[in-house]
């Protein structure tokens, strides 16, 4: 195991102690979440999942995790999630999993949200990981040259025979290279006001905590 799938192993089993019984669970997507599923397995805590993938609905299946549709429950009490960078506010970039829809959609309707990353994952200020921008298949190329011209540097996503990416929820991914994200909230609103734009992968005020692993495990909570 690297040094940083440790690091992810930590923080997800350190994310165990704000599980309680009877808890509606929020389950993101991603390699450290997996590490979360397995560990939420093994201790055998009685809750109910809602995933935010089919990834994390089949190795729920496989761990025999008992998970329901986010419309069957009046309340989510917490999500635990990975996230693909987090800077010092606790906001971040999330959807390198192609997830980021139904992550936004089950973080905004949990009572607490719960990031667990690797020590590589904190930085500064976002934008060295790729902004992915969730868009409606329609139109992509427009968008993308507005991005272009904007300074963006935008990239389809794509699968590895070349086809664009289509995320569990039928649209595209547009990854954009911005390296330095000086004001998350206005670009957020600027994606926001775009027509064909679904959702982007800032996730700003959302997380409550993050669990960073690494020697010691270190907690932050949003003040
Ligand atoms: C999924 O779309 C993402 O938001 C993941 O949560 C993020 O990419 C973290 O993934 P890893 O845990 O695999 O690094």
């Amino acid at each position: 195991m690297t040094d940083k799938d440790l690091q992810k192993k930590q923080a997800a089993e350190a994310a165990l102690q704000y599980i309680k019984p009877n808890m509606i669970v929020g389950l993101g997507t991603g390699s450290t979440v997996s590490y979360f599923l397995e560990a939420l397995a093994k201790a055998d805590i009685n809750i109910v999942g809602v995933t935010t993938s089919q990834v994390t609905s089949q190795h729920c299946a496989e761990l025999n995790i008992p998970i329901v549709d986010i419309d069957e429950v009046d309340h989510i009490d917490v999500t635990v999630d990975g996230a693909d960078e987090v800077d010092t506010y606790l906001n971040g970039i999330k959807g390198g999993g192609a997830a980021l829809l139904m992550e936004k959609i089950v973080a905004k309707n949990s009572n607490e949200n719960i990031w667990i990353v690797d020590e590589s994952k904190v930085h500064a200020t976002l934008g060295s990981f790729p902004l992915p921008i969730e868009v409606i298949p329609y139109g992509n190329g427009q968008l993308f040259r507005q991005f272009t011209d904007r300074g963006f540097f935008p990239k389809l996503r794509r699968q590895a025979n070349g086809d664009p990416l289509v995320t569990d929820a039928g649209h595209y991914i547009i990854d954009c290279h911005l390296n330095n994200i000086n004001n998350p909230y206005a670009l957020a609103e600027y994606l926001e006001g775009q027509v064909g734009v679904v959702e982007h992968g800032l996730f700003l005020n959302i997380c409550d905590r993050v669990i960073i692993g690494g020697e010691t495990v270190t907690i932050k909570e949003r003040q």
